[in-house]
């Protein structure tokens, strides 16, 4: 019995020990990080994203797309709300980011008020996430407990967010699958966090090709999105489109029933659902269960704020997100 009893304690620290080595990266991250030296941190953020949401609803996905971006580029470290500086440029104007991430001056404000109730305390990465998680829940999604601790870069890296680490809207299936492997995330998140295009709108730019030269393509919905999108190259680029034809605002799986029924904006999310394809089966699912959709995309989304944090004495608690202190 006691020697039972003791290997099975020692197989529970063989099992910490691999937790503590493979998941490292997040080792110091915790939900409970800021309860003695910012009590007040979730209401100060979910105030200010619920105004800016209730303001335009669609800033809920681009505060979820901000956390997204900054994870996938060198770890959840803030890097991403750098302004350029005469000494480098940040990851403001690479390709997947220019001219189409928003939000910047709802962070600005969220940090501004947390800087008035803890100053330097709250880390424009945990601000990040902290406004991801709310805005998928106020447009009517799952929420769940974020952790913190992150703390922010002092420099940023242009050719890491320009070239790859982002998945691009006309990546193949395993394009998108390598990205993500790249980050830790597997083909059941991939598929969860990409139904974060159930909210929120893309650029004609990003799927022109797919309206006009797809054949994996509801006629009457590529017609429909034609009409504002015209052939020409370089015409009308910035006309938006949401990503989700039903309901642009709801935070719900009709983003898969999209995709069952071949009305998937980009490339990128129509190749998840191409018969036989090994994610098909997921959209399948999550188009059938907004409870398992719900939990996995939670899950994946801890995951993917787990991505590489500063934490320590790594990095810095900027005062101004735009800016290294
Ligand atoms: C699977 C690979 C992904 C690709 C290729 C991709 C690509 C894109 C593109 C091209 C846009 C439109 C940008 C524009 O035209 O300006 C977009 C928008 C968006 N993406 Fe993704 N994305 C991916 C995954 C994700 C993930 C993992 C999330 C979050 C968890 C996310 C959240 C969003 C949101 C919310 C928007 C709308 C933003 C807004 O309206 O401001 N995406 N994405
Ligand atoms: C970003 O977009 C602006 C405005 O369209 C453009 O002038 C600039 O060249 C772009 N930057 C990069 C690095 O592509
Ligand atoms: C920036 O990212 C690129 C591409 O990932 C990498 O090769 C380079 O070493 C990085 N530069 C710095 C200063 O970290
Ligand atoms: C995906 O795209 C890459 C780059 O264009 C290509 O090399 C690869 O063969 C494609 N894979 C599939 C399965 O189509
Ligand atoms: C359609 O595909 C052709 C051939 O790849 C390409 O030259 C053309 O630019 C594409 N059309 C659009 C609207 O993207």
């Amino acid at each position: 019995m006691a020697s039972r009893r003791s290997s099975s304690l020692c197989s529970i620290w063989v099992i910490v020990l691999l937790l503590g080595f493979t998941g490292s990266s997040s080792a110091h991250l915790s939900k409970h990080f800021y309860s003695k030296s910012c009590p007040k941190v979730f209401d100060a953020v979910k105030s200010v994203v619920q105004s800016a949401v209730n303001n335009e609803k669609r800033m809920g996905a681009s505060l979820l797309r901000l956390h997204f971006h900054d994870c996938f580029v060198n770890g959840c470290d803030g890097s991403l709300l750098l302004d350029d500086t005469s000494s480098f440029t940040g990851e403001k104007t690479a390709g997947p980011n220019n001219n189409s991430l928003r939000g910047f001056e709802v962070v600005d404000k969220i940090k501004s008020q947390l800087e008035k109730i803890c100053h330097g305390v709250v880390s424009c990465a945990d601000i990040l996430a902290i406004a991801a998680r709310d805005s998928v829940k106020i447009l009517g999604g799952p929420s769940w407990k974020v952790k913190l601790g992150r703390r922010d870069s002092k420099t940023a890296n242009f050719t890491a967010a320009d070239s790859g680490a982002l998945p691009a809207p006309t990546a193949n299936l395993s394009q998108l699958k390598t990205t993500f492997r790249a980050v830790g995330l597997n083909k059941r998140d991939l598929v969860a966090l990409s139904g974060a295009h159930t909210i929120g709108k893309a650029r004609c730019s990003s799927f022109k090709d797919r309206i006009y030269n797809e054949t994996n393509i509801d006629a009457s919905f590529a017609k429909a999105r034609q009409s504002k999108c015209p052939i020409t190259v370089g015409s009308g680029d910035n006309n938006l489109a949401p990503l989700d034809v039903q309901t642009p605002g709801t935070f719900d799986i009709a983003y898969f029933k999209n995709l069952i029924n071949q009305k998937g904006l980009l490339h990128s999310d129509q190749v998840l659902y191409n018969n036989g394809g090994s994610t098909a089966s997921l959209v399948k699912k999550y188009s059938g269960s907004a409870n398992t959709f719900n939990s996995h995309f939670a899950k994946a989304m801890i995951k993917m704020g787990n991505n590489k944090p500063l934490t320590g004495s790594n990095g810095e608690i900027r005062l101004n997100c735009r800016r290294s202190n």
